[in-house]
């Protein structure tokens, strides 16, 4: 027997109650957990109990053990790595989802999740102006659907068969040197190996060349590899650079190579009309991953893959065993386009996400993040201590204080070990550099004023620090 709803219903009432009082003073907290390593499980018992504990019980530990072991992602000020949201229509849709505990993995296992998936990707690909030639699926992570999306790039390489004989050739794909680690991570798990993810360099704004891509396919073939796969990144993770999808989409054509374009990230900006222009090519793509649990306030986890031919992904993936096996027509089984059979019913957060803020309030949100970001960047160019080190196209800035390595390193540790704000840090050109991502929608305006000016006191304190006591290490 499960708890009695009636036992239930109360412990919800208080996990709402917190929830709404959580989301109210959410600014309170430190941003960065203080915890120690280990603080949390010297807290907790090596075993599990015996006997059960009510529900009230459960409450209590996890605001006094857990809280504190918790880095804030829904604080104003958290500016690190990418800014997300958990949105309040996000939270409702979660709760029900854990309410009705579907999985989604056949039609029939819930018609409702799986046409929903088929509906609100379809808003979302409208909104971001791709082509209703893409279908999309809703994965876990960006590294699942890049993982997926490379899975169905090697599939189409005709003659390969790689569904039946596995790997027989040596393979090869493209990315940028600036593409997410994710990217690699897809190229292990298929086998392709680290020396078949091949890295193209840059240009002087971040973007992959072009031309050298031409050079490492020719190169490639000639020394008797098979090329199957490019992926670009819209919005990379270190600078939000932009690759030249059309350029890349030109050579995939020309080279019978898949396109996966990664917009995990950047991809929710081409919800504003103004923006529209990043995603300017990925309707050559094969494949395109947009995440609403980076930057469209929906909680993680929501990653849409877009797919123009999701025949081939379902080659790649479909086994239907008998007791899977269903007679429900021409229905769309989703388990059909990835590795794992459970689906939770993501579709519903993302539902109620689009909703509640409709495309204009989403629009409204993004492009003040945008214009923030801007402002933050004037802000740091016009310092003279700091200097800027690449195009800010997004929402992220990323610079640096003038001096060394060990200087801004000192710097973001003193603002994130403050807890007023946390923020990241990434390399340019060999340089530790710091990244403030804005992406959270209780931020303002005041509070990127508030990390602009927490960054500068924590440089002076290290300049004067260093320069007083002479420490070369934080030069
Ligand atoms: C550009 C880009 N791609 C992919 C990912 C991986 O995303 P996920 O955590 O959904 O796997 C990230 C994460 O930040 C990213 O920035």
């Amino acid at each position: 027997m499960d708890f009695d709803p009636e036992e239930l219903r109360p412990a919800l009432h208080r996990a709402a109650d917190w929830v709404a009082d959580y989301l109210a003073g959410v600014g309170a907290y430190p941003v960065l957990s203080q915890a120690r390593p280990g603080d949390l499980t010297a807290k907790l018992p090596a075993s599990p109990p015996l006997q059960g504990e009510p529900l009230d019980r459960l409450l209590d530990d996890f605001e006094s053990l857990i809280l504190p072991g918790i880095t804030h992602w829904q604080h104003p000020r958290f500016f690190a790595y990418f800014g997300i949201t958990g949105s309040a229509p996000g939270i409702l849709a979660e709760l029900l989802c854990a309410g009705l505990n579907v999985n989604a993995m056949l039609w029939r296992t819930s018609p409702a999740a799986t046409e929903l998936e088929e509906v609100t990707t379809g808003w979302l690909r409208e909104a971001i102006g791709l082509p209703p030639s893409f279908r999309g699926v809703i994965n876990d992570t960006a590294s699942s659907s890049t993982l997926y999306a490379l899975a169905g790039a090697r599939e189409a390489v005709p003659g390969l068969e790689v569904r039946r004989r596995g790997i027989t050739r040596s393979l090869r794909f493209y990315t940028s040197a600036e593409a997410h680690s994710s990217v690699e991570k897809a190229g292990l798990t298929l086998g392709v190996g680290s020396e078949g993810v091949v890295k193209i360099p840059v240009d002087g704004e971040f973007r992959m060349e072009p031309a050298a891509l031409e050079r490492a396919i020719a190169a490639d073939r000639a020394a008797g590899h098979l090329p199957f796969a490019v992926v670009g990144t819209v919005g990379t993770t270190s600078t939000t650079s932009i690759d030249p999808i059309p350029a890349l989409a030109a050579i995939c054509e020309r080279e019978e190579l898949w396109l996966h374009v990664d917009a995990a990230y950047g991809g929710a900006a081409a919800i504003l009309e103004s923006q529209r222009e990043i995603l300017a090519g990925c309707e050559r793509a094969d494949s395109v991953v947009v995440n609403p649990h980076k930057w469209l306030f929906t909680p993680i986890d929501c990653s849409v893959l877009y797919c123009r031919r999701e025949d081939v992904l379902k080659r790649a993936f479909s086994v239907v065993p008998d007791y899977l096996a269903s007679a429900d027509g021409e229905v769309r089984n989703l388990m059909d386009f990835g590795n794992s059979l459970g689906r939770r019913f993501r579709s519903l957060k993302l539902w109620f996400v689009m909703r509640a803020f409709g495309l204009d309030g989403a629009r409204e949100r993004i492009a003040r993040h945008i214009e923030w970001a801007q402002e933050l960047r004037r802000w740091l160019e016009a310092d003279p201590d700091f200097e800027v080190l690449a195009p800010s196209p997004f929402s992220t800035v990323v610079f640096r204080c003038k001096g060394g390595d060990a200087l801004n390193q000192a710097i973001e540790d003193a603002v994130n070990s403050s807890g007023e704000a946390f923020i990241s840090h990434t390399t340019v050109r060999g340089a530790y550099a710091l990244r403030i991502a804005i992406g959270n929608l209780r931020t303002t305006r005041d509070d990127v004023r508030a990390v602009y000016e927490l960054v500068r006191s924590k440089a002076r304190s290290q300049t004067s620090y260093s320069r007083a006591t002479s420490n070369p290490s934080v030069r």
